[in-house]
């Protein structure tokens, strides 16, 4: 985002942000001068509006509420919506903030935002503002050093063209720059096979680790949904570590597995 959005954004959750900040240091410092090194996840889908943000919303959820400090990151969100000051509202942080209850603030969680709805290569094209990937790394890199847990968001599915101007960044380069292992969120239903088969050809060609798969729209017992997670599973090796159905307030995985699908830098 400009300089000039950011601090509009700035000012315009000011109001909370001042309590929000103290909570968050509070708990962090709950967690002690001892914390190990933030552990780290990155959240991917089939596609755009394939329910990333919602799953995300609920694994923060899930990490808050077992009492240790989690955080979001998205390097670059577009179709946001613009309020009449000119500022940027970062919806996908504020559902995730929401739904989840983490005291993060906003202005951490996203250091490129857009208003139109097209791939982040194309809106900074549109609207100035280009992705710089030290930019990216020093806002990841600055949420990592304040909490234990920190999952990252992806743009549009696993191929997604990032800045294609003044650099040539692709969603790859950001989960390698940070160092990160990916969880894949899918459909359940109709096509999905054919979405997860061809996303995780691509991350392993592109040598990305998988960490497991997330059936989004899951209903259980019906035969479709059965079939699509064993053939999945099959086809690409990867397990299934939850399914959620549709008005989910819950992840319905344990908080040991959520967090062995976390990992450190070096790990
Ligand atoms: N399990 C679910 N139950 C209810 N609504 C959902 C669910 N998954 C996704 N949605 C809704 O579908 C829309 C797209 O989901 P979103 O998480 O924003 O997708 P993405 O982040 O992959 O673009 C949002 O309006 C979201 O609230
Ligand atoms: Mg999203």
């Amino acid at each position: 985002m400009s300089k000039r959005n950011h601090e509009n954004q700035g000012e315009e959750f000011s109001s909370e942000k001042r309590i929000e900040q103290s909570t968050a240091q509070g708990q962090r410092a709950e967690e002690g001068q001892s914390r190990k090194p933030a552990k780290r996840l990155f959240i991917t889908g089939t596609g755009t509006d394939i329910g990333k943000t919602y799953v995300a919303g609920l694994i923060l959820k899930k990490l808050h509420q077992s009492g240790v400090s989690a955080a979001y990151y998205k390097a670059a969100m577009s179709g946001n919506e613009r309020q009449s000051d000119g500022s940027l509202i970062p919806g996908d942080a504020v559902t995730v903030k929401e739904m989840s209850g983490i005291c993060q603030p906003l202005e951490e969680m996203c250091p490129y935002v857009y208003e139109n709805a097209v791939s982040p290569h194309l809106a900074s094209r549109m609207e100035g503002n280009p992705v710089v990937m030290e930019q990216v790394k020093k806002g990841f890199d600055a949420v990592c050093a304040g909490y234990s847990f920190v999952t990252m968001e992806g743009s549009g599915g696993i191929l997604c063209p990032i800045c294609f101007d003044e650099k040539e960044i692709w969603l790859e380069d950001i989960i390698k720059a940070c160092h990160l292992g990916c969880l894949i969120i899918a459909d359940a239903g109709l096509g999905t096979i054919n979405n997860v088969g061809l996303t995780v050809f691509y991350m392993k060609e592109k040598k990305i680790p998988i960490k497991g798969i997330i059936f989004n729209h899951y209903e259980p017992g019906n035969v479709l949904h059965e079939d699509n997670r064993r053939m999945c599973e099959y086809l690409t090796g990867v397990k299934t570590v939850a399914y959620v159905r549709d008005g989910d307030e819950e992840l319905d995985i344990s908080v040991e597995l959520l967090k062995s699908l976390y990992e450190e830098e070096d790990e």
